[in-house]
């Protein structure tokens, strides 16, 4: 269980998130939905410390993770996944070189043991092993996507984080993504996040929603529990004040 509670951060004068407090459960698929601007990629790196908070407390499994010094952090981070809005593959890696590395730097394994895996992972997120001679320039984003679709599942993490995982695919590409962070939580069994203004996405692959409106989240549930008119205040305003 991750357990956010009071999770506070600023810029300069501008309060982004102002008392954060979620609980996100084992082996679920949370999508935290908002309209852009409201910190859902402040609060989805500040769940990772990739940002560091002005106040409160994130706990995975008991372990407070803004307590932890960088030998810890590194450590913890072998547990994470995170798949970035505009990928964050290298750019100046193929594909076959982005899919090694964890493998190579982390486990030690070498280029014969790392293939089949390479090729296991590239079959799941349905790409041929055409690709792995690409650079990253040379795919389309819904190609760039399922590559780091692919380097998570290599991962084996207990938790995967996706920023905006839709943002900027087309229908059929957005719907093949959906599909692939579901078949990835069931294949590994881990804790999914998912910050995106996409309420397809939302429907698509969430067992409970948290809303982010003015830096608070004024309600979690089912999407079942979420009514259109909840969706509508909650991209037109005045959201916090109703509930
Ligand atoms: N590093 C930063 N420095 C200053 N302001 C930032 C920084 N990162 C985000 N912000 C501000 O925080 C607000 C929320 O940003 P963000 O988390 O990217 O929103 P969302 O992901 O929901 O679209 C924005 O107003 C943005 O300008
Ligand atoms: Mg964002």
């Amino acid at each position: 269980m991750i357990k956010i509670r009071n999770v506070k951060k600023s810029f300069e004068n501008q309060k982004i998130l102002k008392g954060i407090n979620l609980d996100i459960h084992d082996n679920e698929s949370l999508v935290i939905l908002g309209p852009s601007g409201q910190g859902k990629t402040v609060l989805i790196k500040t769940m990772v410390r990739l940002l560091e908070p002005d106040s409160g407390k994130i706990e995975y499994e008991g372990l407070n993770i803004l307590k932890l010094n960088k030998i810890e952090l590194a450590a913890f981070r072998q547990s994470i996944a995170f798949v970035f809005q505009n990928s964050a593959l290298f750019d100046f890696l193929d594909v076959r070189e982005n899919l090694s590395l964890y493998l190579r730097m982390h486990k030690r394994m070498t280029d014969r043991e790392i293939e089949p895996i390479i090729q296991e992972a590239l079959k799941f997120v349905g790409l041929g092993s055409e690709v792995l001679e690409k650079f990253p320039e040379e795919l389309s984003g819904g190609m760039r996507k399922r590559v780091a679709i692919a380097r998570a599942l290599i991962k084996q993490p207990k938790y995967v984080f996706y920023d905006e995982p839709t943002t900027g695919l087309d229908k059929t590409n957005a719907e093949k993504v959906s599909e692939l962070i579901l078949m990835l939580k069931n294949k590994i069994s881990a804790t999914s996040v998912i910050v995106t203004h996409d309420i397809d996405l939302m429907y698509a692959v969430s067992d409970r929603v948290a809303l982010l409106r003015d830096g608070k989240i004024p309600f979690v549930g089912t999407k079942e529990e979420i009514t259109s008119e909840t969706l509508e205040r909650l991209y037109d305003g005045g959201f916090l004040h109703e509930l």
